[in-house]
């Protein structure tokens, strides 16, 4: 059975910055509050439609191609967590794998909230480690800022936008993805929604008078359960491995509280030091924050090959997981690789696609 080895990575966040204080113009906190209550000082936003859930999304899988160094027509299979998908059809995977060129790709959305992007790489994983595909895209991408409501201090100051990507890819050396755990309880999902635009309240006057287009929290209940599971989730996923915690050099968890992540280090027995955190520039960006804590981890040159590390998150749903891994880094260092050139002659291919159905609709509606 092949191994399913993390050999590139990427991040994207817009530019814009909105800090602590911006928020205190806006409703009524303070620096001191959120950082004290959160860790939080600042967060990425987007500001016009040119950003989006897929944008930033296919910046960060490009970027993890690159470092990979691999073509988008080899990537067998792209899959996208979000929470705030760019429609709720087609998939923002699809419009993910049009940007790459990745003309070989299958693509789906998966959406397990804040968890989602250890879902997606168990997911990808699996596809790899079944020998359904050798090289997979897995993209953690969200656009949080479109669905907050910027008069509600609860939720307002605690999001972030951005994407983060990795590339999976088959090798039979061992590494890469090992154990881990999903879960979830139904029976909590009130505690943290968006119910607005689906099939069960679809857009209506009194939707968007009620709200209910809005992220809505029960903070303390949704920090009460994250506190239970973080440490539990770890511990497992390293047992599923077969390694101990000590074993473990870094811990990448979901970046939504700082005092959250305390409560996992307390409850592992492990030192704070040893957890990536990065939330005080980013705030909780969901589903994006693990790969985004990972990219700049390896940046920071606290991955390093060979080193074991877990990915631990919670969110909506109620949703939680861990997955435990062996870092690897790129495994092709091939120089004839031209990722551009093939995203390139990719967008070719689909402009022309474009120009067919055109001409052919022209056509066949002549012909009617
Ligand atoms: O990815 C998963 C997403 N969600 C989470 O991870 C959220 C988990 N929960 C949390 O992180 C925390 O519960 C919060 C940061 C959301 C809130 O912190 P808290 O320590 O649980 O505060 P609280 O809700 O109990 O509020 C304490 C006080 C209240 O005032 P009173 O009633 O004591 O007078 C709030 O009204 O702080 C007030 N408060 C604020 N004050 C200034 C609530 N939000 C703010 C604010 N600025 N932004």
């Amino acid at each position: 059975m092949p191994y399913a080895h993390i050999t590139g990575w990427g991040m994207s966040v817009p530019p814009k910055v909105l800090t602590n204080d911006d928020l205190s113009k806006i409703v009524d906190t303070n620096d001191e509050w959120i950082r004290d209550r959160t860790g939080i000082r600042q967060r990425h936003i987007v500001e016009d439609e040119s950003q989006s859930s897929a944008t930033l999304g296919f910046e960060a899988a490009f970027q993890a191609l690159r470092v990979a160094n691999l073509r988008p027509s080899d990537v067998d299979l792209i899959i996208c967590s979000t929470s705030t998908p760019e429609h709720i059809f087609p998939a923002t995977a699809c419009l993910i794998q049009d940007q790459l060129g990745a003309t070989r790709a299958g693509a789906f959305d998966l959406l397990a909230a804040c968890s989602g992007f250890i879902y997606a790489l168990n997911m990808g994983a699996q596809a790899i480690k079944s020998g359904s595909a050798k090289n997979v895209v897995v993209v953690g991408t969200e656009t949080l800022s479109r669905f907050v409501d910027w008069s509600d201090r609860n939720t307002c100051i605690l999001f972030g936008d951005g994407a983060g990507a990795f590339v999976l890819q088959a090798s039979d050396e061992p590494g890469g993805i090992y154990g881990g755990v999903m879960h979830s309880d139904g029976s909590g999902g009130d505690l943290l929604t968006l119910l607005g635009g689906g099939s069960r309240h679809p857009a209506t006057e009194l939707t968007v008078h009620t709200g209910m287009h809005y992220i809505h929290m029960d903070g303390k209940e949704v920090f009460r359960f994250a506190t239970r599971v973080m440490a539990q989730a770890t511990m497992d996923a390293v047992a599923a491995s077969g390694w101990k915690v000590e074993d473990l050099s870094i811990i990448i968890p979901h970046q939504a509280n700082y005092r959250i992540i305390d409560a996992a280090a307390r409850g592992l027995k492990m030192p704070i030091d040893k957890f990536m955190i990065n939330l005080d520039q980013y705030g909780n960006t969901s589903t994006a924050s693990i790969p985004i804590a990972t990219v700049e981890a390896a940046q920071q040159g606290r991955l390093k090959k060979g080193d074991k590390t877990v990915f631990v998150g919670f969110g909506a749903g109620l949703t939680w997981g861990a997955l435990a891994v062996e870092w690897t880094g790129p495994l092709s260092t091939e120089k004839s690789v031209h990722p551009e050139r093939d995203r390139l002659y990719g967008r070719a291919r689909s402009l022309y696609r474009r120009i067919v159905r055109k001409i052919e609709k022209i056509i066949w509606g002549r012909n009617e």
